[in-house]
């Protein structure tokens, strides 16, 4: 096939932290290819510690336009990102739309796309809790359904697009680009980082568990905060917990008590750098996160996950994870200690996060428009 006179446009759309890391690699990797591209920030996520660093960090260009929508209910939020995009879409008119993950911002811009005919790749498509009550879950359905391009990162994944009866064409294995970008800065995480973050290693060293919760089903209701405040200091009654809190869960969690435990520090939400530094330290991960599961997965960490369900249950068969309630969680946390870190490279790690998820993306969109 002949290459375009003008190069295809790829517009990617990120919004929320969990986007940053999954989007650096396809875009680093897209720049291989004779394309060009338009990076949009919805501006869903808008403090420092949860959006600017990681531009700092991974080596993401600056956003070309930021549409800084900001906080509000799923509808208002939804709504205006996109009712902005459709603005920048008209405006730019981009060969194909692509979208990260499954907050918000994802579904927005995937829905703007799909009226506008233009194509939308889904990178993270097919992962599925089972748990409608989790606002991702409906994101990641919808994403998936309007989807023309569908790039999973494990082959669960591609098994649910099969039976909820996607065209297999369109469905492609292609690793985990947020291990990519693990794997890429692995070599920049020292324990020394965090050192300076008021005393932290001083209280926690030489053992802590490193934790972070924010999910509404854990921190928004207080029948939810309490029991899980009571867990984490029946955790911090054995270890010291170091807890870089989301904005979401403060108050909440601050309510039920969580600060009136010596042994939990509660910092502000960590750069990438810093937070991948205190979770490669510690003796264990508690959270709630949908990426950290992965995360400790590919650093060999335990990772207890403190929900009912996971949409990464590759991380269970084939990495450090398990799912705990609030009730078990202090024993299980105990149980981890007793065994102590497994060695190194000594646990599974799921096919294809291997660090090239990125370039794979990139020649299936190359490819998609024409210049592959
Ligand atoms: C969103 C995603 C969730 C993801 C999380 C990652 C959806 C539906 N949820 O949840 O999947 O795991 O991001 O971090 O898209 N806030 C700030 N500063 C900010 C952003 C938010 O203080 O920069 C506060 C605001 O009070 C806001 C609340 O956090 O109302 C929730 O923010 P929002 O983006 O709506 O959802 P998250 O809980 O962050
Ligand atoms: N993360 C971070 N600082 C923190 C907590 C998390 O940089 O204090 C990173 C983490 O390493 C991962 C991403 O944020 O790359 C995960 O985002 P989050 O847990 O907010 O969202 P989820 O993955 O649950 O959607």
């Amino acid at each position: 096939m002949s290459t375009p006179a003008v190069a295809p446009l790829l517009l990617h759309v990120v919004g929320a932290r969990p986007n940053f890391p999954k989007a650096a690699p396809v875009l680093a990797a897209l720049r291989e290819h004779p394309v060009r591209q338009l990076l949009v920030h919805t501006g869903q996520h808008y403090d420092a510690q949860l959006s600017e660093v990681f531009f700092d960090e991974l080596g993401l260009p600056r956003p070309d336009v930021d549409l800084g929508v900001g906080s509000g209910s799923h509808a208002t939020q939804t709504a205006a990102v996109m009712v902005a995009l459709e603005q920048v879409f008209a405006e730019h008119r981009p060969s194909m739309v692509v979208v990260y993950g499954d907050v918000n911002s994802t579904v927005a811009a995937a829905l703007v796309a799909a009226k506008l005919h233009i194509p939308v790749a889904h990178v993270e498509a097919g992962l599925r809790s089972g748990d409608r009550t989790m606002p991702e879950e409906v994101n990641r359905l919808v994403t998936d359904r309007i989807s023309d391009l569908l790039l999973a990162t494990s082959a669960d994944a591609v098994a649910h697009l099969h039976r909820e009866g996607v065209d297999p064409a369109t469905v492609h294995l292609v690793g985990n680009p947020m291990i990519d970008t693990v794997l890429r800065h692995v070599h920049q995480l020292d324990p020394a980082r965090i050192a300076t973050l008021r005393g932290v290693l001083e209280q926690t060293d030489p053992r802590y568990v490193a934790a972070t919760v924010h999910r509404p089903g854990n921190v928004d209701d207080p029948d939810d905060t309490r029991p899980l405040v009571a867990a984490l200091h029946a955790v911090a009654d054995q270890v010291p917990v170091v807890l870089p809190l989301h904005p979401r869960g403060r108050a909440g969690l601050t309510r039920a008590g969580l600060l009136e435990h010596g042994g939990i520090t509660v910092l502000e939400p960590l750069g990438y750098l810093d937070f991948l530094s205190l979770v490669q330290g510690a003796a264990a991960v508690v959270t709630d996160s949908g990426g950290v599961q992965e995360e400790t997965t590919a650093l060999g960490v335990p990772c207890l996950t403190l929900r009912p369900s996971t949409e990464r249950p590759v991380t269970i068969s084939e990495g450090t994870n398990r799912l705990v309630t609030r009730e078990r969680l202090a024993d299980e946390v105990s149980r981890v200690l007793a065994d102590g870190r497994p060695a190194p490279g000594s646990t599974p790690v799921p096919p294809l996060w291997d660090g090239h998820a990125g370039p794979r993306i990139a020649e299936v969109l190359a490819r998609a428009l024409g210049v592959g």
